[in-house]
C-alpha cells in the first residue's frame, strides 16, 4: 500500500468527470487499498479517486471513530433521494481548513459495486449520506466550495494561493 499525494483546491484537475471502472481487477483493488490508507493517514472520513488524480468513479469512506468500518463504492449512482434537504457542514481534504455549511438531500439510496466488484445498494441518512453525496460530486468534477456563493468562493481561493505561497 502506499500513500497517495492529494490534489488542493482550485488545482484543475479536480474538476475532471470521473469516468465508469472497466473491471474491478487488481489495479483497482491496489487504487482502493492505497486511497484507503491515504484516507486514514490524513485523517479525512471520505477519498474520491479525483482528488488523487485518478479520474475513475472510485470512492472510499469510514465516517466511524474507530476507523474500522470502510465503505467503498465503485460506479456510484443514487437510486433515490429525498425530497426532505438538509444542511450540514463539510470540510475536503483537498480544501485544508475550510468548513462550510452545504444543503443536499438527508437521504439517499446508492447502488454501487463493493470492492470484489458485487454489486450493492445501501440507504443513507446523516453524516454518511453527507458524505456519499460530497464524494460523488468529486467525480463530477465538483468540490463542495462550489455549492457556495461566488463571494465565499473568491475568498477561499485566495486564502489557499496564500497559504501555498507560504508553504512553498
Ligand atoms: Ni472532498
Amino acid at each position: 500500500m502506499a500513500l497517495l499525494p492529494i490534489l488542493r483546491y482550485p488545482d484543475r484537475r479536480l474538476s475532471k468527470v470521473a469516468k465508469p471502472v472497466v473491471r474491478v481487477d487488481d489495479r483497482i483493488k491496489r487504487l482502493v487499498a492505497d486511497m484507503a490508507q491515504t484516507m486514514y493517514d490524513a485523517p479525512g472520513i471520505g477519498l474520491a479517486a479525483t482528488q488523487v488524480d485518478v479520474h475513475e468513479q472510485v470512492i472510499v469512506i469510514d465516517i466511524s471513530t474507530t476507523h474500522d468500518e470502510l465503505h467503498v463504492f465503485i460506479n456510484p449512482r443514487i437510486v433515490h433521494s429525498s425530497d426532505i434537504e438538509c444542511e450540514a457542514e463539510e470540510g475536503c481534504l483537498s480544501v485544508p481548513g475550510i468548513y462550510d455549511r452545504v444543503v443536499r438531500p438527508e437521504r439517499v439510496t446508492v447502488a454501487a459495486l463493493d470492492a470484489n466488484g458485487e454489486q450493492f445498494e445501501l440507504e443513507a441518512d446523516g453524516l454518511l449520506a453527507v458524505c456519499i453525496q460530497h464524494e460523488m460530486d468529486h467525480l463530477l468534477g465538483t468540490v463542495f466550495v462550489e455549492h457556495l456563493s461566488q463571494l465565499k468562493q473568491a475568498r477561499i481561493k485566495n486564502k489557499l494561493r496564500k497559504l501555498e505561497r507560504e508553504s512553498a
